[in-house]
């Protein structure tokens, strides 16, 4: 697989305030890339960068080798941006607030309909395409908003904490959403402080705290340095200790030998929380 993504030493400063330090990063075609990392690690900050909408103090982005300052508005035709927050018109439907996004792309009265009535179908929406957005579920706004960005048939999507605010069940049906338009081809970069979320729908996942990189791989690659099972101990006083093992034979041996009476002792799978733990003494956040 090739690079479509090429991040540069990279450096966004607010006035003091240092958002991302010297980041290198590449992102390959075809694949589904989770930027992962508590709240002000840095991520929107990277993104804002990436898709044009903000400058680097130092360092380079390009996309698909272009660059995204020199080179912003052909880097604009190749990528979808879904923001946080909503970009929805509240008191216009569905399909009137892609008929405006369509305008903006300029895009040919024939050609929009059709493809506004694709998307709609695409996004499962065809029964509330003509409610106003502000009677739709949370889950169908973001949807709806994703359809937007979509309308000039990018190659790559950036959506920023995608499932942030949406139920359980809610969040499942947005990763399937997103798993499907990358196996139709589009690749995906999003961010997110949702372990699980990076673990099950991102193909490789990049570990961002403090404005740097602290980790990169496939979930399974992040877990594998660490230890696949993890042996927890929850102490009375000084809180619960973690001991990583590659197999749970090695785990079992350790839980025997150390056998404690006043500790409640778990053997379990590591996670992504682990890694994040390890790596910072932290928690990434609310996951
Ligand atoms: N427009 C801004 N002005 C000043 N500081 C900002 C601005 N945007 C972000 N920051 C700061 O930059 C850091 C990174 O923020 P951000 O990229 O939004 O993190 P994340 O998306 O990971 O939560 C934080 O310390 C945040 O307060
Ligand atoms: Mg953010």
């Amino acid at each position: 697989m090739d690079d479509l993504i090429t991040i540069d030493r990279l450096t966004k400063n607010y006035g003091k305030v240092e958002a991302v330090k010297e980041l290198d990063l590449k992102v390959r075609r075809g694949e589904i890339f989770g930027f992962l990392g508590p709240n002000g690690a840095g991520k929107t900050t990277t993104m804002r960068v990436m898709t044009t909408l903000t400058k680097p103090n130092s360092g380079r982005v390009s996309i698909d080798g272009l660059d995204v300052v020199k080179e912003g508005e052909r880097v604009k035709e190749l990528i979808g941006v879904v923001q946080q927050h909503l970009s929805l018109d509240r008191d216009l439907s569905i399909r009137e607030n892609m008929v405006l996004h369509a305008r903006l792309h300029r895009m040919r009265s024939t050609e929009r309909e059709n493809r506004i009535r694709e998307l709609i179908e695409y996004a499962g929406l065809s029964e509330h395409a003509d409610k106003m957005v502000d009677v739709l579920s949370g889950g169908m706004k973001k949807r709806a908003t994703i359809m937007c960005a979509l309308l000039h048939r990018p190659q790559l999507l950036f959506l920023d904490e995608p499932t942030v605010g949406l139920d359980a069940q809610t969040r499942r049906r947005m990763w399937d959403l997103v798993r499907r338009l990358n196996s139709d081809g589009t690749t995906i970069f999003l961010t997110t402080h949702y372990i699980e979320e990076a673990q099950a729908l991102c193909d490789r996942v990049g570990i961002i705290d403090h404005g740097r990189l602290i980790a990169l791989g496939s979930p399974l690659e992040l877990r594998q340095k660490l230890g696949m099972v993890a042996v927890e101990m929850q102490g009375d006083n000084n809180g619960t200790r973690y001991q990583y093992f590659s197999d749970r034979a090695g785990a079992t041996r350790f839980v025997q030998d150390i056998a404690s009476q006043d500790q409640t002792i778990i053997i379990r799978e590591s996670n992504l929380e682990d890694v994040f733990v390890e790596l910072t003494g932290q928690k990434v956040g609310d996951a």
